[in-house]
């Protein structure tokens, strides 16, 4: 018998604001037409003054606590992939920690950029694997909105702010296919490409926060072909073909990208859970909003498999393979 990664739960918070492609196009020089053909947007959700990341990652994590029926004190573990910290210490992991009145166990940030919430999710089902933890909240937030050059019509268009959360709960299996649970995860990074994408600031550099910089176009180059092959990575490890899987829940950042994806598993649209035309791209928090969105619609049921997806600044990349 081994250990493997069961959702119990899972969890999502918009906030209220609601900013469409026309409100953008009073501010800087873009149309609807533009960002629609070019991205999938239509809208996007701001957090409100005041809210912070750890704001929006407790309530998507009490709702994912809700639907497993677990209070914070049965969770060992919080991992919280983001990019937009509350503070630059300490981490908006602990903070959620506290606001859930959780007063044991540990929490700590994981830092990939769109690619955090799979990277928290290997770190979470590492920690289950190998028994150091029964349960673990696995938290997507992000307040991108405050690191966006709101001038810079290139990449404020593109982003939006939210929270996903899942519960990560150990169960026993014989490592089978069919049992519920990560069947895998597969995380990679390459730093050579830090100026395609990165945030111009930080403690150790300018000492101020900084705002999004990004070559669009070498990105979206870059993303088709590593995304690629982390589900390549992903469909290798558990000797499965495209036509096993049953859903894409892909990483929003661009319609374009997520067809391409669709086209290599031979998906269908309606087979691959789409938000980015009212979310935007909400970096870690964009794949558990989607997983959420499909659950709660009761799109995907129990015995589903679901590849998830993600690439991000650094580069960072990387896939998991969910069995529902
Ligand atoms: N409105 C109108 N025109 C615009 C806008 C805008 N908002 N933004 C750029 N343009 C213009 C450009 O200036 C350019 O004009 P030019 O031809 O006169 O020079 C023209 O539109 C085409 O620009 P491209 O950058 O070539 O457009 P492209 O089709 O590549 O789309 C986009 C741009 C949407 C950014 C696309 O490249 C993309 O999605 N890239 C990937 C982004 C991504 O995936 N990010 C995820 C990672 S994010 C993270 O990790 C934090």
């Amino acid at each position: 018998m081994a250990w493997r990664s069961r959702v119990a739960g899972c969890g999502a918070y918009l906030p209220e604001r609601i900013v469409t492609n026309a409100e953008l196009a009073r501010r800087v020089d873009t149309s609807d037409e533009w960002i629609r053909k070019r991205t999938g947007i239509r809208e996007r959700r701001i957090a409100a003054d005041g809210e912070r990341t750890s704001d929006m990652g407790v309530l998507a994590a009490q709702a994912a606590l809700d639907m497993a029926g677990l209070t914070s004190d049965e969770i060992d573990l919080i991992v919280c992939a983001t990019t937009t910290p509350d503070e630059t210490f300490p981490s908006t992991a602990t903070r959620i920690q506290a606001e859930l009145g959780m007063t044991r166990g540990a929490a700590f940030d994981v830092q990939a950029v769109c690619s955090g919430f799979i990277y928290a999710l290997s770190v979470g089902d590492n920690f289950i694997r190998l028994g150091q933890a029964g349960r673990v909240l696995v938290v997507g937030s992000e307040a991108f909105s405050r690191i966006l050059d709101w001038d810079d019509r290139a990449t404020c268009v593109l982003f939006g702010d939210g929270a996903g959360a899942v519960v990560l709960q150990a169960s026993e299996c014989n490592g089978g296919l069919r049992d519920p649970g990560l069947l895998s995860t597969h995380i990679f990074s390459d730093g050579r490409h830090h100026d395609a994408l990165y945030v111009d600031g930080g403690p150790s550099t300018t000492g101020t926060v900084g705002h999004v910089r990004m070559e669009g176009r070498e990105v979206f180059r870059h993303a088709i072909v590593r995304m690629a092959e982390a589900i390549d990575a992903a469909l290798a490890a558990n000797d499965l073909t495209p036509g096993d899987i049953d859903w894409l829940v892909p990483h929003q950042a661009n319609l374009r990208i997520i067809e391409a994806m669709a086209r290599r598993l031979n998906l269908p649209d309606e087979r691959v859970v789409v938000t980015i035309d009212r979310h935007a791209n909400t970096s870690a928090a964009s794949i558990p909003l989607a997983l959420c969105e499909a659950v709660e619609d009761r799109r995907i049921q129990s015995g589903d498999l679901i590849m998830m997806e993600a690439m991000g600044g650094g580069f960072t990349w990387g896939s998991a393979l969910l069995r529902w």
